[in-house]
C-alpha cells in the first residue's frame, strides 16, 4: 500500500519541479538579470535550462545547463558564454535587443559578450531540446545558436567542424578557458593539444604517424559528433562506442579540466555522472598536467601524482598546471654544476638544443678563427628496452619534466685555438692523404692537435650551396647514435666547406665487401648496426631523418667494425607527424638502391630507406651489387626468381650466398636476414617493416638462433 501511494506522487513531484514559472522563449526586446533567481530559460522538455551560473565570489556566467544536478546543489554545465569574462553579481544582464542582436553586460555598462546579429524581422531566443540555445527570426532562419561556439562539451547531435574547437576549463572549480584543446589539425586530423608555455600534440600518441594510429589525413570535410545511442564518428576514421551504448541515456563528451576527453553517461536524471569512455588511459601522457619542472607518475588505486625535481619547489599549492620552481642560483662554475640522473622518466616537448660538453681544438685553412662552428650535439633519448618499459608502466613512474631543466643544471665551456689557421693543412698534411671519395666530396685522413684522428671531407665547391651545407650541418649536429658517425666541427667560408668526423679504421662497408675481409658475423652485426641507426634516425630524434642515400659506401666501420652510418648530405628533416614530405623535389639517391616510389613520383617517407636498406643486405648475402645486373635481370628480380625455382630455402640460399664467404655461416640466421631483406625491398611501401621492426626481427633471430 505504501509503495503505490510514492508511486502515484512521483511523477506529481516531478513534474512540478519543471512546470512552475518558467520561461520558455525570449522576444521582443527583453532581458534575463543576474539578479532574478527565476530568469531562466528551460527546454520544453526541462532537460536543459540557460541562465546566470555563479562561477566565483559575485562572478557570473551566462550558461547551459542540465535542469536535473547530479548532486545537491551541483550543475552540469554544457555551454558558457563569456567563460573569460564573468560579470557582476548585481545589474547584469543579458538581452535581446530590437536589432537582433544578444548582448551580456557587466553591471548595466560594459558589453562583455554578444551574438553579433542583426535581423529585419522580429526574432525570438529559446533553448531547444537538445541543449542548443537558438536565436531564430519570424521567418525561421537561425541566425545564431551555442552549438556553433562550444566551449568544453559535446552535446549529442552537436556537430565539431573544422572551425570550431573544445576548450578545456582552467581547473576543477574555475571556468575559464584553460590549456587543452581538441581540434581538427591542418592535416585533417582529430587532436588534443595542450598549449601551456609550450605547445604538444599528445593524442593521438605523438611518436606515431597518423595512419599508424588508424587515422585518416584524405578526408578534408572534418566534422566529428556523438550520435544519442552514444557512438561517436570523425571523419579522419576515428570512432568509439560508449560502453553503455543505447537509448534513453544522457550524454556530454567533454573535455576535462585534466586534458582528458571522457565520455559522461547517466541514465536517470538525478544521477551522478559515470564514464563510458576516454581518451587517454595514462594520465601521465597528458602533457603539462604537473606542470613545468616536475614529474608526473601514476599510482594504482591513486590515480595521477605530481612532484617537484630536486632543486626545485611548488609554484602554488592549489594548482599543479603552475609546476615548479628553481630553489637554487645558476652558477656557471665547472665544481658546482652536472648532470643529474633521473631513472624511469620519460621526456616530452622539443629540443632547444642539447649539449655535451664538447671540446674543440682546431682551425681550418682558408677559414679564419670566427667562422669555425662548434657542434651543437644533441641529448638523445636511449632506447627503451622492453623491460624498462615495463617498469615505466607498471612501477608507477611515468613522468614528463619539462625539458628547460637540463638547460638550467648545464654549462657548456668552448675551448678554440684562435691563431692556427695553418693546423688543418698541418692536419692533413697538406690534404695529402686521400682516404675516400663521396658524395660530392674528397676524404683526407688528418691528426688534430690533440691527437685525435679525423676524417676531414672538403666538398667540393659547386656540389652545394651555403643553405644545403647548412642543412646537412645542423641534421647531423643533432644526432648522436652509436651507430651514425660523430661529426666533430665544421667551417664555412666562401666557397670552401669542410666537415670533420671522427677517423673510421675500416673504412666503408663498400670497401670490406668487395676484399676478403668481412666474415658472417661480421656481415651480422654490421646488419643491426645499421639498423639500429636507421631506426634512431626514422624513429627516435626529435627531428625525424630520412637518410634518402643508404648503401654500402655510407656506412663506415670503426676499429670494431661497428657500423656508423654517414653522409646525411642529401637527407632532410622530416616534420614529425607530416605523413609524407612533399618537399623533394629532386630524386635523391644511387641507382640500384632507390625504392620506386621515386620513379613513380609517390611521397616520400622513411620506408624508401628501408628498401634501400633490404637492397645493402641482399648485397651483404649475395655480394652482388644492386646496380649491376646479372643474368640481365635486376638483383632482386633474379634472388626471387633463384627462390621460386629452388625447392628448399637453405638450396636456394646456397646458389645466392656470397662464394667469398666460401660457405661460413650460420644458416638460421642468414635465413632471417634474406627474410627481412625480401620484406623490405618490397614494392609497396606499406608491405615493408619500419627500422625498428627490422631490428628487433633481427634481435630476436640472435637470441634465439643456435650455430649451424
Ligand atoms: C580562473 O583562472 C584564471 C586564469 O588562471 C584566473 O585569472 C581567475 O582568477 C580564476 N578564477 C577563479 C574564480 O579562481
Ligand atoms: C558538488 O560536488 C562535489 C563533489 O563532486 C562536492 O564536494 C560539493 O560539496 C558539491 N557541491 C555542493 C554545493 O553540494
Ligand atoms: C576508414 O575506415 C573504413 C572502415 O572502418 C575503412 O574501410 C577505410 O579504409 C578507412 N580509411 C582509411 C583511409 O583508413
Ligand atoms: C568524409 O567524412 C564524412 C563524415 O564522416 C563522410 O560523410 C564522407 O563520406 C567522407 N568522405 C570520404 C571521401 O570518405
Ligand atoms: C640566491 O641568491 C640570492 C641573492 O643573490 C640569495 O639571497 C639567496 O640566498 C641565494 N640562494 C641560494 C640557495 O643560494
Ligand atoms: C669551486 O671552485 C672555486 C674556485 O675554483 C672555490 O672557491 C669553490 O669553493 C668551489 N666550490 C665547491 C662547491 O667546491
Ligand atoms: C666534460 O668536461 C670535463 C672537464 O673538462 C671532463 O673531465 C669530462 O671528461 C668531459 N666529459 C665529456 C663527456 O667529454
Ligand atoms: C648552436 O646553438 C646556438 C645557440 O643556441 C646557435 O646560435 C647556433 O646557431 C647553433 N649552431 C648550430 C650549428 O646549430
Amino acid at each position: 500500500m505504501a509503495i503505490s501511494i510514492i508511486l502515484l506522487f512521483l511523477p506529481l513531484i516531478f513534474f512540478s519541479s519543471f512546470s512552475s514559472s518558467t520561461i520558455d522563449r525570449l522576444s521582443g526586446a527583453s532581458s534575463l538579470s543576474v539578479e532574478h533567481a527565476d530568469d531562466v530559460l528551460t527546454s520544453p522538455d526541462g532537460v536543459f535550462s540557460a541562465g546566470f551560473f555563479p562561477v566565483g565570489d559575485n562572478a557570473y556566467c551566462f550558461a547551459i545547463w542540465f535542469s536535473e544536478p547530479y548532486s545537491e546543489g551541483n550543475r552540469t554545465i554544457v555551454w558558457m558564454a563569456n567563460r573569460d569574462e564573468p560579470v557582476n553579481g548585481r545589474k547584469s544582464e543579458l538581452s535581446l535587443r530590437k536589432s537582433g542582436n544578444v548582448i551580456i553586460t557587466d553591471a548595466g555598462r560594459l558589453t562583455v559578450w554578444s551574438t553579433d546579429t542583426v535581423s529585419e524581422s522580429s526574432v525570438f531566443l529559446y533553448l531547444h531540446e537538445n541543449g542548443n540555445l537558438i536565436l531564430q527570426n519570424s521567418e525561421g532562419g537561425v541566425l545564431w545558436q551555442s552549438f556553433d561556439s562550444p566551449t568544453d562539451t559535446l552535446l549529442p547531435q552537436q556537430l565539431l567542424t573544422k572551425d570550431m574547437q573544445l576548450v578545456s576549463s582552467r581547473s576543477q572549480g574555475n571556468y575559464s578557458s584553460g590549456f587543452y584543446k581538441l581540434y581538427f589539425d591542418n592535416d585533417n586530423v582529430l587532436r588534443l593539444l595542450y598549449g601551456g608555455p609550450e605547445i604538444t600534440v599528445y593524442w593521438p600518441d605523438p611518436e606515431l604517424m597518423s595512419w599508424e594510429a588508424s587515422r585518416s589525413t584524405f578526408n578534408s570535410s572534418r566534422i566529428a559528433f556523438l550520435d544519442s545511442l552514444g557512438y561517436f564518428s570523425s571523419s579522419d576514421n576515428f570512432t568509439f562506442m560508449s560502453a553503455d551504448y543505447g537509448e534513453r541515456v544522457q550524454r556530454i563528451l567533454k573535455l576535462d579540466f585534466d586534458g582528458n576527453i571522457r565520455l559522461y553517461s547517466r541514465k536517470y536524471r538525478m544521477d551522478k555522472w559515470t564514464v563510458s569512455w576516454q581518451a587517454m588511459s595514462q594520465p601521465c601522457r597528458i602533457h603539462g598536467t604537473c606542470g613545468p619542472n616536475s614529474i608526473c607518475s601514476y599510482v594504482p588505486h591513486f590515480g595521477r601524482k605530481c612532484s617537484c625535481l630536486p632543486g626545485f619547489k611548488i609554484r602554488d599549492r592549489t594548482d599543479w598546471s603552475l609546476g615548479c620552481v628553481q630553489e637554487f642560483n645558476l652558477t656557471c662554475t665547472r665544481n658546482e654544476t652536472g648532470f643529474l640522473k633521473l631513472s624511469n622518466v620519460e621526456f616530452f616537448g622539443y629540443d632547444y638544443g642539447f649539449f655535451a660538453n664538447y671540446t674543440f681544438g682546431i682551425n681550418w685553412l682558408d677559414c679564419s678563427s670566427t667562422v669555425v662552428k662548434q657542434l651543437n650535439r644533441t641529448y638523445t633519448k636511449h632506447q627503451e628496452n622492453a623491460s624498462l618499459k615495463f617498469v615505466v608502466r607498471f612501477a608507477m613512474v611515468v613522468g614528463s619534466v619539462e625539458l628547460g631543466v637540463i638547460f638550467i643544471l648545464w654549462c657548456f665551456f668552448i675551448r678554440t685555438h684562435r691563431n692556427s689557421s695553418a693546423e688543418l693543412k698541418k692536419a692533413t698534411q697538406g690534404f695529402s692523404k686521400e682516404i675516400g671519395r663521396g658524395a660530392g666530396g674528397v676524404v683526407y685522413r688528418g691528426m688534430l692537435s690533440d691527437h685525435r684522428i679525423a676524417a676531414v671531407k672538403r666538398l667540393n665547391d659547386a656540389y652545394q650551396g651555403e643553405a644545403e651545407f647548412q642543412a646537412e650541418v645542423s641534421t647531423i649536429g643533432k644526432l648522436n647514435h652509436m651507430n651514425l658517425t660523430e661529426m666533430w666541427g665544421y667551417c664555412a667560408e666562401g666557397k670552401h666547406r669542410l666537415l670533420v668526423y671522427k677517423y673510421m679504421e675500416h673504412g666503408s662497408l663498400a670497401e670490406q665487401l668487395s676484399s676478403n675481409s668481412l666474415g658472417w658475423e661480421k656481415r651480422f652485426d654490421i646488419a643491426v648496426g645499421t639498423a639500429k641507426g636507421l631506426a634512431y634516425l626514422h624513429e627516435e630524434c626529435l627531428e625525424w631523418v630520412l637518410h634518402c642515400d643508404v648503401k654500402p659506401q655510407n656506412i663506415l666501420l670503426d676499429s670494431n667494425y661497428q657500423p656508423k652510418v654517414s653522409d646525411f648530405g642529401l637527407s632532410r628533416p622530416l616534420k614529425r607527424g607530416s605523413q609524407a614530405n612533399k618537399g623533394f623535389s629532386k630524386i635523391r639517391g644511387t641507382r640500384g638502391y632507390m625504392a620506386p616510389e621515386w620513379v613513380f613520383n609517390l611521397p616520400i617517407t622513411s620506408k624508401v630507406d628501408v628498401y634501400s636498406y633490404g637492397m645493402v643486405l641482399l648485397e651483404m648475402i649475395s655480394g652482388k651489387c644492386p646496380a649491376e645486373e646479372i643474368e640481365n635481370r635486376r638483383v632482386v628480380t633474379w634472388v626471387r626468381e633463384k627462390m621460386k625455382q629452388a625447392t628448399e630455402m637453405s638450396s636456394w640460399i646456397e646458389m645466392i650466398i656470397d662464394p667469398k664467404l666460401e660457405g661460413k655461416y650460420d644458416k638460421g640466421r642468414m635465413e632471417i636476414l634474406f627474410e627481412v631483406a625480401l620484406k623490405c625491398v618490397a614494392e609497396d611501401r606499406d608491405a615493408r617493416p619500419t627500422m625498428s621492426q627490422v631490428v628487433e626481427m633481427l634481435l630476436h633471430q640472435e637470441n634465439d638462433s643456435e650455430l649451424v
